[in-house]
């Protein structure tokens, strides 16, 4: 939050007085035990902040400032921390690759024996990785499995897999993260955060010829209770989905899903007439 207000424009004076005792206390308390460049990046992030708000008369302000100095934090090392310019997409073609790869991909559930190698994995990971998260907390891991007795019975916990789970050649679960958000009213996040992140993931697995498919995760309590003990999960992990993974077996089929068309699904709309 004190970052989105660093990129303001034009920049506040005085700005999350009301939320920055709570978050230098945080901070302070963080600092004990987070990594070197993660300490920097809160480091970096709240140096930033009261250089910005140096003229502020906000009296939280001042105060939190005044505690900030006698942590005698070290110096941020480098800039490479804190709000960083705006990204300029500037992909010219990328347009068609990326097209040809949606269009391409269809759910797979008939796999190959050749093995995938896990580096693909890891790559299509480190895609996934990169999606939007709301306030960036991440709140999901993906819990691989590609040891065919291992993949069978997570597969089979699941409802959807019927008939070919045990041919299934990797399996994700997407675990949400339920403990990365403070308020109920954020219990919703984990679904949107990691299905945004599979996505990605699909797609970077298709972009290197590896064929997937999503997997309801059902919301039945004695499936999670099993996968919840399976897989060793605490009360703040739920499972989200699963997705199975693995080279295309040739010559199998797979169903046909008709898409809507774009000007099915969408409006550009304006709000003329509206009360
Ligand atoms: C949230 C979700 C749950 C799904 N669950 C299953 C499932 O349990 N078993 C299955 O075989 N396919 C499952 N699918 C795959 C869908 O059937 C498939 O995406 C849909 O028919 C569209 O086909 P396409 O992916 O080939 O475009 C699921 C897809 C999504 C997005």
């Amino acid at each position: 939050m004190i970052e989105k207000g660093l990129t303001m424009r034009p920049r506040r004076e005085t700005f999350a007085a009301d939320y920055i005792t709570e978050t230098l206390s945080a901070a302070e308390f963080g600092l004990r035990f987070l990594e070197a460049e993660e300490a920097e990046w809160v480091i970096s992030v709240l140096t930033e902040y009261f250089a910005a708000t140096r003229n502020s008369d906000s009296p939280q302000i001042r105060e939190a400032h005044r505690v900030f100095i006698s942590l005698e934090t070290a110096a941020p090392t480098s800039r490479a921390r804190g709000p960083q310019p705006a990204s300029t997409p500037n992909h010219p073609g990328d347009i068609e690759v990326l097209s040809r790869i949606a269009n391409g991909r269809r759910s797979v559930r008939w796999f190959s024996d050749e093995p995938v190698d896990r580096r693909a994995v890891d790559r299509a990971v480190g895609i996934a990785l990169e999606s939007p998260t709301a306030c960036n907390r991440s709140p999901y891991r993906f819990e691989i499995f590609d040891e065919p007795s291992d993949v069978r019975r997570v597969a089979d916990l699941a409802m959807g897999t019927r008939g070919y789970s045990h041919q299934i050649k990797g399996l994700v679960v997407v675990v949400g993260l339920l403990n990365a958000f403070f308020d109920e009213r954020d219990r919703h996040l984990i679904y949107i955060d990691s299905s945004l992140a599979a996505m990605s993931f699909v797609l970077g697995l298709e972009s290197q010829g590896v064929a997937s498919c999503i997997i309801n995760w059902p919301d039945i309590p004695e499936r999670e209770l099993k996968m919840r003990r399976l897989l060793q999960l605490s009360a703040a992990e739920k499972v989200v989905m699963l997705i199975a993974y693995g080279h295309p077996l040739e010559g199998s089929l797979a169903p046909y899903s008709g898409k809507q068309s774009v000007t099915e699904a969408r409006q550009f709309r304006n709000l003329e007439g509206a009360k």
